[in-house]
C-alpha cells in the first residue's frame, strides 16, 4: 500500500525558472525516496500529489513546509491506494493551457490514467480556477 497527499499552497508570481529549481529538486530527491507525482502551479498557488510510503511523505512533508517558496500549505487529502498514480514521475510538472477553457479538457486527457475519479475531479477543479 502506499499513501498519497494532495495538498495546495500559496506562491504569488513565480517564475518558469523557479518552479523548474523545485522541479529539479525533486528529480533529483524523489527515486531515493520511492516518491513520485505531480505539481501544478497556476501563477498564485501550487497543486501537489505526491504518493509513496507513509514514513517517506511525512519526511518530505517537514521539508517542504519549511520551504520559504511558498507559504499557507493547506492538506486537501491523504490517502490510501494500492497502486501510484503517477508510477512513472517523479515529478511531473503538469502545465497549464493558457485558455482557461481548453484546461479541462486538456488535463483530462494528461492526468494519469490510475488517479481516482475524486483527486482528478479536484485537481481539475483548481486548474480552471483563474
Ligand atoms: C511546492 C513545492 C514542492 C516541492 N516538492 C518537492 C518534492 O517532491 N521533492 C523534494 O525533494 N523536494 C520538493 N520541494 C523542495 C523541498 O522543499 C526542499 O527545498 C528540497 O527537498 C531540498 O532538497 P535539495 O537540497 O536537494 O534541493 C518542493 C518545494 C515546493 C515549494
Amino acid at each position: 500500500m502506499y499513501s498519497q497527499y494532495l495538498y495546495i499552497s500559496t506562491a504569488p508570481s513565480l517564475s518558469r525558472d523557479e518552479v523548474n529549481a523545485i522541479l529539479e529538486s525533486s528529480a533529483r530527491n524523489n527515486p531515493a525516496n520511492g516518491i513520485t507525482g505531480l505539481l501544478l502551479y497556476n501563477g498564485r498557488n501550487f497543486l501537489q500529489l505526491l504518493e509513496g510510503e507513509e514514513g517517506e511523505l511525512v519526511s518530505l512533508m517537514v521539508k517542504i513546509e519549511h520551504d520559504p517558496r511558498h507559504t499557507g500549505i493547506s492538506m486537501l487529502d491523504r490517502m490510501t491506494v494500492s497502486k501510484r498514480a503517477c508510477p512513472d514521475w517523479a515529478m511531473r510538472r503538469i502545465l497549464l493551457a493558457e485558455s482557461v477553457e481548453k484546461r479541462r479538457e486538456l488535463l483530462d486527457a494528461d492526468l494519469p490514467k490510475g488517479l481516482d475519479a475524486q483527486t482528478r475531479k479536484i485537481i481539475i477543479n483548481f486548474a480552471v480556477l483563474n
